[in-house]
């Protein structure tokens, strides 16, 4: 795939940042070093011979975009890092695809005959162990207190909130390999009649990018569909739908885009109130991501859409109150109950930006940090029809609230959402998706 010229300086700079990080990390936490497993590759059942594709683990990616089992990655403060590949004999597997040769440059890099032989290697001293597979800090000689230590981990975790400029090149990379598969999927459904695992597969087709290289699994939703928040069993026949949610991203060197656009298509009165509930979240949409300035409390931002999509809801008539009266009983985390937005990095759901939890009436935020400068993180607001959630209001004391021969109007479209990627500037944000994103 095309990569943006500049990646091999952007990477050193990156690394420099990172040796910085970890020397400081490592003496705040009294290791010596530490080693980091790039994973082993998880079985699809214990009773089976057969294993998913690798995810290396975070804190190896972070230095490298290497999907190799049984890497071993070692770090101490003022040396250079060394990288420790096992030679593979197996001919029933090759190595997966990789498109970063600027890499090698920045590593000592050796190469063991056997897993266990990495052990004579591994520096002396105190040693941290990173990684998910306990069995492979056995066979290095390192004890289980040195697993996962949590004061450094938390301290490597911060390292991912703020991201250097080699990583929002990978993010806004990873937004651009996104956009075609929204504008195709757009396309598809607005002049032709096709299933959802038809848009899934012409999503990966336009993205060029295979199921497990995605960041998550696509979100394909027809019509009532979309009221499942992340609908993944996709159906298998047209089923002409007025609309299509889509949340679906692409990944670069490990990074994740997570981009969210709902279509609408169809005559009739509900589907002209379904394309005004569209366009209503949209301009909402935009106007947060405007809001978004350093030092604001990223809650009160998920606030701030509660008001913005109460007051919708009484533009469009399925309010029948004051938006005040319908935000004292919180009608509108049955209608929005996820969170408005998380951080966006090597995991989907990066870690970091949730230390603290969020008030009780906001069980799914996963971003409740003081927004800072180089925080990269998604502003996704949304309005569903989720009966789960519909039916307890309904039969509740506050129905009269509602005008449910609309709300139920809509029941067959699902919900709404938009979905974009943010990163945080000194003075306002880059919208990375919108930057490459017209629709
Ligand atoms: N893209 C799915 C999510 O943010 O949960
Ligand atoms: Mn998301």
């Amino acid at each position: 795939m095309r990569q943006p010229d500049d990646f091999p300086a952007l990477y050193r700079d990156h690394l420099a940042h990172l040796t910085a990080g970890y020397a400081a990390a490592l003496e705040a936490t009294r290791w010596d070093a530490v080693v980091i497993h790039s994973g082993s590759p998880a079985k699809r059942s214990q009773f089976d011979d057969q294993y998913w594709p690798l995810h290396p683990v975070p804190h190896f990616q972070h230095w490298l975009p290497l999907a190799e089992p049984d890497c071993a990655l070692v770090i101490v403060a003022g040396q250079r890092p060394v990288l420790h590949r096992v030679a593979t004999t197996s001919f029933w597997e090759g190595p997966a695809p990789f498109d970063a040769p600027h890499v090698w440059s920045q590593f000592n890099v050796r190469v063991a005959r056997q897993i266990a032989d990495v052990r004579d290697a591994l520096p002396k001293g105190r040693v941290a162990f990173i990684g998910e597979d306990r069995t492979r800090a056995a066979v290095w000689g390192l004890p289980e207190s040195a697993i996962n230590p949590p004061d450094l981990l938390l301290k490597l975790d911060a390292l991912r909130v703020q991201k250097s400029p080699y990583e929002t090149a990978c993010l806004a990379e990873a937004n651009r390999r996104a956009a075609p598969g929204h504008v195709a999927l757009g396309h598809a459904f607005r002049n032709g009649d096709a299933s959802e695992l038809d848009l899934h597969l012409a999503y990966l087709r336009a993205t060029s990018q295979d199921d497990p290289e995605t960041p998550y699994k696509n979100i394909v939703a027809l019509g009532a569909h979309a009221a499942t928040l992340h609908h993944v069993t996709y159906g298998r026949t047209a089923t002409g739908a007025g609309s299509l949610l889509v949340d679906a991203g692409a990944t670069c060197f490990g990074y994740a885009s997570d981009i969210t656009r709902t279509w609408t298509r169809g005559a009739g009165d509900a589907a002209d109130l379904f394309r005004q509930l569209v366009a209503g979240v949209e301009s909402l949409q935009l106007q947060l991501c405007d809001t978004v300035r350093v030092g604001l409390p990223y809650e009160e931002l998920h606030e701030l859409a509660h008001v913005h999509v109460t007051q919708l809801l009484v533009d469009l008539g399925l309010l029948r109150c004051s938006v005040a009266e319908a935000l004292a009983h919180k009608v509108s985390r049955s209608f929005l109950p996820h969170g408005l937005g998380h951080a966006l990095g090597l995991q989907c759901h990066d870690v970091g930006c949730a230390l603290v939890p969020p008030r009780a009436e906001n069980p799914w935020l996963r971003n409740t940090s003081v927004i800072a400068a180089q925080q990269v993180f998604t502003i996704e607001p949304g309005i569903y029809f989720i009966a789960a959630l519909l039916e307890p209001l309904r039969q509740g004391p506050r129905a009269t609230l509602l005008d449910w021969s609309l709300v139920d109007a809509l029941v067959p479209f699902g919900g709404v959402r938009i979905e974009d990627d943010l990163l945080v500037l000194d003075h306002g944000v880059r919208n990375l998706t919108r930057d490459v994103l017209t629709t």
